[in-house]
């Protein structure tokens, strides 16, 4: 038996140690731009000027206006971890700051040619230089207060690494996201991004998060956004979800932030696509911007090496307020789509003219559905029905048109949902009983739905062939056709319509709705357009109907005001 003498473990270098530490904070140009402009914001910068050069593969530099550092501190901050902004494990529970670790300037120091300049007071400053880890040299700096870190020639001596780096269009793009997002968190900053002298993004400091929004993307992004309040027990969701009637197919902006902090997170992003139920057409991807706040004992964030995942304490919780916190954002006729030229949003929370009104007077009408209303009928002011299909009223935003048929379609979709899963709708028992004929596949249809149609008012019996005896029918509206409807509805089941929808009672639900709802062409009085109306707008998700189209479009006042020279 030989005995083994000789030690094969050795601690290793600091330089290589940061070299590996590196290989995880580290991983393309956007990585080194994240935590420099981290850095920046934790320093209390106003404006943060970001430059990059050949995709940020041969210079990155990045300046603030921050608090600076005094000569030891600069030192020290290009030690592993050496940081200013926790003292104990402890800390980290609520850590409001980007960074916590002390990791990213040595990682960022070890994998390229680095220069820190910094000030604290714009009258001493201090100049740093590392190359590939290596202290290069210590000299007295001018500059104003703040900090400046220029990183050239990333992954230099790191070879293996470099070659992974993509197309400088790529890295561009990469770098550009990565301050998006920061600039997302902190609308009171101003950033600026350049590459090889282009101007990619410019953003003055702005009021709140919809001007950034505007300003990074566009009014006519910012035009379709709703925005998102609720707060529900510790946890507080804001931010913006996309009307469902301009989702697109492509090219969404879907982002989650958590106690300000960037993060990935896709089952957040699903909850939130959740809120918008069957107001979206089947491939449309709504933008969501969701910022969560949440106390710092409900969350780690320290789980993920570049910090772009956290832990929730009750990742259901959080879901399902996201959820619920985009429904609400829908729920107002403001997720109604607009007509006209945009650049004019329709105002927030949105409603019906005439909503404060006396709600207790007069009684409720019954032509539309039952159960009481709401607001009194009376408050709503004047309706007018053209083709015999639209319905125009004045609501607090603008001119509001509703399509009658879509309309009562989402109103009765909400109703039979509810009586589908409940004690299911009063039915009339009819005087006459109705016979009908079915086809085969009909009669199947009419067999595997019994009890659904039971439940929304309809019992058929089986008669003799291919009739089939109905005894009792709902009564949705005064103008029901319980014969055709029936027969349209069961021939839509044994079709396969609405085979869109993957649960099986929203899709007979849809059916139904579709079916039974007022037609297009069909003369309503007043009284009539105006319950039609009110229930639309009590509706859960009024501005859509199952089919993702809008019930509503709004003619902004702002609109006609601009159209007319009175703004
Ligand atoms: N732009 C800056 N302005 C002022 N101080 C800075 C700046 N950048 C870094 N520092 C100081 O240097 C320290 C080290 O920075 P570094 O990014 O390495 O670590 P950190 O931010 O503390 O943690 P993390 O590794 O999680 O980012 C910081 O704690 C901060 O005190
Ligand atoms: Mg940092």
């Amino acid at each position: 038996m030989t005995v083994q003498s000789a030690v094969r473990i050795a601690v290793l270098a600091p330089q290589v140690a940061d070299q590996i530490a590196a290989g995880e904070v580290v991983e393309r140009p956007a990585s080194v731009v994240k935590e420099l402009v981290e850095n920046a914001l934790d320093a209390g910068a106003r404006a943060i000027r970001v430059e990059i050069e050949d995709g940020g593969k041969s210079l990155i530099r990045v300046s603030d206006d921050g608090e600076g550092m005094a000569r030891p501190d600069a030192e020290l901050a290009l030690s592993r971890h050496a940081t200013s902004k926790i003292r104990e494990a402890a800390d980290l529970i609520g850590v409001g700051t980007f960074g916590f670790r002390g990791e990213a300037l040595p990682a960022i120091a070890s994998v390229s040619r680095f220069e820190l300049e910094t000030s604290p007071d714009g009258a001493t400053g201090t100049r740093l230089r590392v190359v590939g880890g290596k202290r290069e040299g210590v000299e007295d700096a001018v500059r104003r207060r703040g900090t400046t870190v220029t990183v050239r020639g990333l992954f230099f001596n790191m070879p293996a690494r470099r070659k992974f780096l993509r197309a400088q269009a790529t890295e561009t793009r990469a770098v550009a996201e990565a301050v998006t997002l920061l600039a997302l968190t902190r609308p009171e900053t101003a950033f600026t991004v350049s590459s090889d002298d282009r101007t990619l993004i410019d953003v003055r400091p702005a009021a709140d998060a919809i001007e950034r929004v505007a300003a990074l993307w566009g009014g006519a992004l910012a035009d379709t956004l709703l925005p998102i309040a609720r707060r529900e027990g510790p946890l507080e969701v804001r931010g913006f979800a996309q009307r469902p009637a301009q989702a697109k197919p492509t090219g969404r902006k879907g982002y989650v932030f958590v106690r300000g902090r960037p993060i990935r997170d896709p089952f957040i992003l699903r909850a939130g696509e959740a809120g918008y139920r069957s107001t979206l057409a089947p491939d449309d991807r709504p933008s969501l911007i969701l910022f969560l706040d949440l106390p710092g004992d409900a969350v780690d964030v320290n789980v993920h090496p570049s910090k772009l995942e956290v832990r929730f304490r009750d990742k259901f919780f959080v879901e399902k307020v996201v959820e619920e916190a985009v429904r609400e954002a829908l729920g107002p006729l403001a997720a109604a789509a607009p007509l006209g030229v945009g650049g004019q949003g329709l105002g927030i929370g949105g409603s019906w003219a005439g909503s404060g009104a006396d709600l207790s007077a007069g009684a409720p009408q019954d032509l539309f559905g039952s159960g009481p209303l709401t607001p009194d009928p009376r408050s709503l002011a004047p309706l007018l029905q053209v083709f015999d299909t639209y319905i125009i009223f004045q609501s607090d935003s603008g001119v509001a048109i509703v399509d009658q048929h879509s309309a009562h379609e989402r109103v009765l979709y909400e109703r039979v949902m509810h009586q589908l899963t409940g004690d299911g709708a009063p039915a009339q028992r009819l005087l006459l009983p109705l016979t009908l004929e079915f086809s085969g596949a009909e009669l199947e249809a009419v067999e595997a739905h019994r009890e659904l149609l039971r439940r929304v008012g309809f019992e058929a019996e089986a008669f003799s062939g291919r009739s089939v005896v109905v005894h009792t029918a709902p009564n949705p509206h005064p103008r029901f056709d319980a014969a055709r409807c029936l027969q349209e509805l069961v021939a839509d089941l044994a079709g396969g319509r609405f085979s869109a929808l993957a649960n099986r009672l929203e899709r007979f639900a849809a059916t139904f709705a579709c079916r039974a709802a007022i037609k297009a062409g069909q003369r309503l009085e007043v009284e009539e357009m105006r319950e039609l109306v009110l229930r639309l707008l009590s509706a859960t998700l009024p501005a859509h109907d199952v089919h993702g189209r809008p019930t509503v479009v709004q003619l902004p006042r702002g609109e006609l005001e601009r159209r007319f020279g009175r703004s």
